[in-house]
């Protein structure tokens, strides 16, 4: 027996569909299609929720058909349809989460309510045949969190941050070092021409539980910033690639750092790592060599299933089709959804 779903995820900036198929073992992506919204936000140096919903609202329907075309599928063949339901811009989440709701109704098929957090959680089995207990870091945009899964559904929120979250630190130190929009990236493809011993920058709350900070480390690059450059407080051209290694470098210490302790305390020997920043590849390589040296396992899904698409959506989706749990249509969304009280 196979079982189709259809996912819409526009919890922010990215508009995305996809189509997966589970087989009875396994699931497969047969279509997972995204229109970026970067380069619309780029030029206000974030994301302009009202701007965000319109082109949600734009490209929604023609990336249904895309998806359904690309998959050789009609919406017929569909047997549920999943959505985000939050954490996330309200206006963005009600395009995406009414279209699979009207769907749904269309067809008489099942809904299904999807936290964009489990989404992430979960992406990293995405090609296993099973899910299996582990020690989960997520770092996006919005989160930074330390869970212990025991099984789907089973979560235990072991850390979190007290304020930014880490690819918020990412964007923000972007915007100060006057980068494109988003950061993260930008900081990345400058900080492999830097030196991340060339500024001493704060690790902090490393030794305090399993909680994070990166407000501290940003303003310690705002201070640096000022120090190199008093007059102006832009930051001189030469010194970017130090600055972005040097920052790139406090925050995987610190997420390497609690992460290896959050999965001896929980006892595991399997790491995930997902969300956004999970793309940067100095941080996969840095968890890759904690993970040898501690005898860990370390599985991460490939980068575009790591940043906003709907197949982590349609995946969480399948699971709760596969035990049966189907959402009311009278759901509504809700921009500050908990993974886990
Ligand atoms: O998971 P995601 O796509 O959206 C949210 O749910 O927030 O994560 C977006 C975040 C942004 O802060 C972005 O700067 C960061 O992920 N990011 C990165 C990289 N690629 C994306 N951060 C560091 N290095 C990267 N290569
Ligand atoms: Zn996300």
């Amino acid at each position: 027996m196979t079982t189709t779903i259809l996912a819409i995820e526009s919890s922010c900036d990215e508009t995305a569909v996809a189509i997966l198929r589970y087989d009875g073992k396994q699931s497969h992506i047969l279509s997972s299609e995204i229109s970026s919204q970067i380069d619309i936000h780029r030029e206000f140096g974030g994301v302009v929720p009202e701007l965000a919903s319109r082109n949600h609202s734009l490209h929604l329907r023609p990336l249904i058909d895309l998806a359904l075309k690309n998959a050789a599928l009609n919406i017929d063949d569909i047997d549920a349809f999943g959505a985000t339901a939050g954490p996330g811009l309200a206006s963005s989440l009600l395009v995406g989460n009414t279209t699979a709701k009207a769907l749904s109704i269309a067809t008489g098929k099942p809904f299904i309510s999807v936290n964009h957090m489990e989404g992430h959680l979960l992406s990293p089995f995405l090609s296993s045949a099973k899910i299996e207990s582990n020690l989960a870091l997520i770092v996006s945009g919005g989160h930074t969190m330390l869970i212990h899964m025991k099984a789907f559904r089973h979560y235990k929120l072991l850390g979190s941050t007290r304020d930014d979250a880490a690819g918020e630190a990412y964007d923000k130190v972007g915007k100060m070092l006057g980068l494109p929009y988003p950061g993260g990236p930008e900081i990345e493809k400058q900080a492999r021409q830097g030196s991340a011993t060339a500024f001493q920058f704060p690790r902090s709350m490393i030794k305090d539980g399993l909680g994070f900070s990166f407000s501290g480390l940003k303003t310690a690059v705002l201070y640096q910033l000022e120090k190199l450059s008093p007059d102006t407080g832009q930051a001189p051209q030469d010194a970017v690639p130090d600055l972005c290694a040097s920052f790139q470098q406090a925050v995987i210490d610190i997420l390497v750092h609690k992460t290896m302790k959050a999965a001896d305390q929980a006892g595991e020997k399997l790491v995930t790592l997902s969300g956004g920043v999970s793309c940067n590849l100095a941080l996969r390589e840095a968890m890759q060599q904690a993970c040898k040296a501690c005898g860990k396992q370390l599985l991460i899904a490939p980068p575009h299933l790591s940043t906003d698409n709907a197949a982590m959506i349609a995946f969480v989706a399948l699971q709760y089709e596969l035990a049966g749990i189907h959402s009311d249509i009278k759901e509504d969304i809700n921009p500050n959804l908990a993974l886990v009280h």
